[in-house]
């Protein structure tokens, strides 16, 4: 199949099995949305998400929401209780991030919709300027985290090592990004990644792509990515 057809048949898969997870958009959600939320939800999710679970960032975010509903919101608040409102979800310096970036969002009258405009915020690195831009604001933007990473790299049955071979990764991710819904696309390899194509024993069986799969035809796709010798 071409790429294309890997991510129709990966956004068919995800209009299945996509998980139901707080921060996502409801389905045929069409930005820009006229109460500018999902902006907002979508970067307070992606930042508790570095280096934290799924299972543990949910109490937390709904707490978040709960508590400072807008950006607006959670910008006006006392920085010592959104401090306090993240202890446990570690790495305060984002905590720190996230204060200063809320500030200047308001400043300004909203999120930025530009992928370029969003690497100015505070705290806001490649991969989360391009989740924003894709999820919530339906661009076409290359999403690439570790999960996707690991599935762009068995699906193409990528020889090279990490992280040398970051560079053909993404180049590979913006081949099969479709025009159209790449923040379900984004989503769906990251659901792929954390429920199928999982680092070891990955489900094949259970896989939509595992028919266009270089990883799989080897016969060893958990050897993918290869980890670059120290
Ligand atoms: N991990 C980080 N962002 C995510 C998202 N939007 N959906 C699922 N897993 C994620």
């Amino acid at each position: 199949r071409t790429g294309t057809d890997v991510a129709s048949v990966l956004l068919a898969w995800y209009d299945r099995h996509a998980r139901d997870l707080p921060w996502r958009t409801p389905p045929g959600h069409s930005p820009p949305d006229p109460d500018r939320a999902w902006p907002y939800r979508v970067w307070l999710s992606e930042v508790m998400l570095q280096q934290t679970t799924v299972a543990a960032v949910k109490p937390y975010f709904a707490n978040f929401i709960r508590r400072w509903p807008t950006v607006e919101a959670l910008a006006a608040a006392p920085e010592e209780e959104i401090l306090a409102a993240w202890a446990g979800l570690g790495y305060y310096s984002r905590a720190r991030n996230v204060v200063k970036c809320a500030r200047a969002v308001a400043g300004r009258g909203g999120f930025p919709d530009t992928e370029a405009g969003l690497r100015a915020l505070p705290g806001v690195g490649e991969y989360t300027a391009a989740a924003i831009a894709a999820i919530a604001f339906g661009q076409r933007a290359v999403v690439v985290d570790a999960n996707v990473e690991r599935v762009v790299a068995r699906l193409f049955a990528v020889e090279e090592g990490l992280p040398a071979a970051r560079k053909a990764i993404r180049a590979a991710t913006d081949a099969i990004t479709p025009q159209a819904r790449a923040g379900d696309f984004a989503q769906a390899m990251m659901d792929l990644g954390s429920t199928i194509c999982t680092a070891r024993q990955p489900k094949c069986l259970l896989c939509p792509l595992s028919p266009d799969c270089a990883g799989q035809r080897t016969g060893d796709p958990a050897r993918f990515p290869i980890k670059a010798p120290k």
